[in-house]
């Protein structure tokens, strides 16, 4: 049923996931005027430079925000002193110092149980990808449209670590329970998008057990319970440079966390590079929406890094809550906003320096101001 009222919870963490965080909420609120939706936002400071003045990641009482929210989105977090990562201190809240930032991030992912991290890989018309430090065309928009469905809770991000003798262990843990629920989340998928009704399954099974594990249980499940999927398999290594030469192969891929994290990555240089990559992390109760870039210390504060993808986030975001709530408004509402998107992307003229250059770009604002403009003359 549709809600009189959303709840989202916005962590907008560090350097540049506050900037363009903020050019989502900006659309977002735009999304409630036009569509008549009321959405409470609630926004949290979070992340390394909150840690590094409070030695804590953020304040009390916002992992119940979180689990309270009807959806979680997102900036980025990472945060540096001196040109040095902010860590956590041993012993909190793993065995060893992590990325402060954690809790946001793996924190969330784990406690909240969003087991597939969705990562669309699609190239709009009219992008450029940047190569050879260079903007050029070499892949074609309708040639390069597939998801990444990366396993979200466990294979090497358990947070476990041995400590022995000449080194550290890390173990690579692989389940039957979580591996069964993402595939099947991936082939439900392929059958959704009616594509080419396929899935590949992209592990290093040839040398990982545990991920022979993972493609044993892909193969099961798809066997026995999809029949009118293709199944489809790749180790990472080779799958790599398959997507850069022949993306068109891909409808749905789907592998451990660890693999998925890296084949994201890869994949956004096709689709424009990571300004315009977007990864929604789902669960059955719960969900929490991002752009895959980092924080970029570097250009933080500066108005310059590209907002597209935390736009593109937050109309995952509207997406989900549809099919979530059966709200019409806010499936017309999702259509319109990616509309807006493509259309400043085919325009071409307001755009931030990674897809334009650096002499013609925009800012990051003015970018966001580009899509609520195109947002507001096509509803
Ligand atoms: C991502 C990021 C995270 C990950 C980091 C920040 C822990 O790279 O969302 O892809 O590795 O999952
Ligand atoms: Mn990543």
């Amino acid at each position: 049923m549709a809600k009189e009222s959303y709840y989202i919870v916005a962590l907008p963490g560090d350097g540049i996931g506050t900037e363009v965080l903020s050019c989502a909420l900006r659309v977002l609120r735009v999304v409630g005027e036009l569509f008549q939706v009321e959405f409470k936002v609630e926004e949290i400071p979070c992340g390394g430079h909150y840690y590094a003045e409070h030695e804590t990641e953020w304040p009390e009482g916002s992992f119940p925000k979180c689990e309270a929210a009807d959806a979680i989105l997102l900036g980025a977090v990472g945060h540096e002193v001196d040109g040095k990562t902010v860590f956590t201190k041993p012993g909190k809240p793993y065995p060893e110092p992590q990325l402060a930032g954690f809790a946001q991030v793996i924190g969330n992912r784990k406690k909240l149980d969003l087991y597939a991290n969705v990562r669309p890989v699609k190239l709009y018309p009219g992008v450029k990808h940047k190569i050879h430090g260079k903007l050029t065309q070499v892949w074609e928009p309708g040639k390069v449209d597939y998801v990444v469905i990366r396993e979200n809770t466990e294979d090497a991000y358990t947070g476990e670590l041995e400590v022995i003798e000449d080194g550290r262990v890390t173990p690579i843990r692989i389940t039957r329970r979580a591996t069964e629920r993402v595939v099947r989340y991936a082939f439900n998928l392929a059958r959704r998008r009616n594509k080419q009704k396929k899935v590949t399954c992209v592990d290093k099974s040839n040398i990982i057990g545990a991920h022979r594990f993972f493609r044993d249980v892909f193969r099961e499940v798809g066997e026995r319970e999809f029949g009118d999927i293709t199944l489809d398999y790749a180790y990472v290594d080779a799958f790599c440079q398959w997507q850069i030469r022949s993306p068109e192969w891909f409808d749905v891929v789907v592998g451990p966390n660890l693999v998925g994290d890296i084949i994201s990555d890869n994949g956004a240089t096709t689709a424009g590079g990571l300004g315009l990559a977007v990864g929604g992390n789902i669960g059955d109760d719960h969900a929490m929406f991002e752009p895959i870039h980092g924080s970029a210390p570097k250009h933080a504060g500066k108005d310059k890094a590209n907002p597209l993808a935390a736009i593109l986030a937050m109309q995952m975001m509207l997406d989900w809550l549809a099919a979530r709530h059966r709200d019409d408004r806010l499936a017309r509402a999702a259509e319109r906003v990616e509309a807006a998107v493509a259309a400043v992307l085919q325009k071409g003229k307001t755009l931030t320096y990674d897809l334009i250059g650096e002499e013609k770009a925009a800012r990051c604002s003015e970018v966001g101001a580009a899509v609520e403009q195109q947002l507001r003359m096509i509803v």
